[in-house]
């Protein structure tokens, strides 16, 4: 069905916005926003009273707030840009979703924790299901079928704004749930306008467990043909290792970068982001946003102020990474 889908209006509204987003000339000199905040009151998900463990973005109207709009949401970010351009701020829609459920996400379920951590997770699999860069199961495929079809409801008959870029982590399974998401909303062999670019930052905390290993660029290529990758994209996964695991921390400070890259490079305003939950929590940490567990094929939009343009001095990291425990070299597991 493709874009025929939707009526020419909807069509003529998402270009008309996209090129009224913009971004102070000042974030572009190497001198991105060193502060971020999120916008409350539009999304049930910046309410500090909404229960994150029973939410469900889709049967809850993607979350926005009786009485709002998606009009207004825009309006507010395009209107804020305009007013606020001098002063050096940006504002942005993002919609940060979570691949679909994955075999990493049921793989431990099997196993103790002990057993899990010390001994399964640094394999490949277990000789039925693989977790290796993990694939999505039926389920997560499924989900993100779903977010799809909630998309496609949304964009035709509740005036959302289709993203204009598009950004995907590294991992199979935020590939494929890319895929499964925009492939019957967009056409995205229209490298242009809708495919999305691969980001190294967007992956999830990375090391010791085989899950968050990713494949080779070729991998990727040979796979998602039309995906786009960043210049600094390389071929083999030179972040991850055996020994250790990422910090919080660190991810924390990834999600900073990435912010502002989107920030200085892309003048943008509706952006799409397909990443992980660990990555997600560092994104709305660093925007100032309440935490919020999204779940698997879930997303969350949040509308997120950039300011304070200056020089990027990369913070002192000081949480030690999560080291592969040298007992667990000769453990044996129970079952
Ligand atoms: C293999 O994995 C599937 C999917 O998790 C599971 O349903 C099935 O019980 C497993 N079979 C064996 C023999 O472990
Ligand atoms: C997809 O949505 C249908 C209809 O609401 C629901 O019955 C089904 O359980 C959903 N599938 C998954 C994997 O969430
Ligand atoms: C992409 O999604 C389509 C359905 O829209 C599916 O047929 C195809 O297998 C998927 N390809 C990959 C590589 O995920
Ligand atoms: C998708 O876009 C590509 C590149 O612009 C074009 O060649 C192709 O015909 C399009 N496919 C559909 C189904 O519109």
């Amino acid at each position: 069905m493709k874009l025929s889908y939707f009526t020419l209006s909807f069509f003529l509204t998402a270009l008309a916005s996209a090129k009224s987003g913009t971004s102070p000339d000042i974030f572009k000199k190497d001198k991105p926003p060193s502060k971020y905040d999120s916008k409350k009151g539009f999304f049930k998900q910046s309410d500090d009273s909404t229960d994150e463990t029973t939410f469900d973005v889709i049967t809850e109207n993607f979350g926005l707030e009786d009485g709002v709009t998606w009009d207004q949401v825009i309006k507010y970010v395009n209107d804020k840009n305009k007013e606020h351009y001098d002063d050096g701020e940006a504002y942005k829609l993002f919609f940060l979703g979570r691949h679909g459920e994955g075999y990493h996400n049921i793989a431990p379920l099997e196993y103790s924790t002990t057993d899990w951590t010390c001994y399964w997770q640094i394999r490949d699999g277990n000789g039925n299901i693989s977790w290796f860069d993990a694939e999505l199961t039926d389920k997560g495929i499924g989900q993100a079928k779903n977010l799809s079809i909630a998309w496609q409801d949304q964009l035709a008959h509740n005036s959302a704004p289709l993203p204009q870029s598009y950004y995907v982590s590294p991992l199979r399974r935020t590939c494929q749930t890319f895929n499964y998401t925009w492939a019957p909303i967009t056409n995205y062999s229209d490298v242009e306008k809708y495919a999305p670019t691969v980001k190294e930052l967007a992956r999830e905390t990375y090391g010791i467990g085989t899950e968050s290993e990713r494949h080779t660029k070729s991998f990727i290529h040979s796979n998602w043909p039309q995906f786009v990758f960043e210049d600094v994209f390389t071929e083999a996964d030179e972040l991850w290792t055996k020994e250790q695991h990422e910090s919080k921390q660190h991810r924390n400070y990834r999600a900073n970068v990435l912010l502002n890259d989107i920030f200085s490079n892309d003048p943008n305003t509706v952006i799409s982001v397909t990443t992980h939950h660990g990555f997600i929590n560092s994104i709305l940490k660093t925007a100032n946003h309440r935490k919020f567990v999204v779940g698997t094929g879930q997303m969350i939009p949040v509308v997120i102020k950039a300011s304070a343009s200056k020089k990027f001095d990369t913070p002192t990291l000081t949480k030690p990474w999560v080291e592969y425990s040298s007992e667990c070299a000769t453990f044996n597991p129970s079952q």
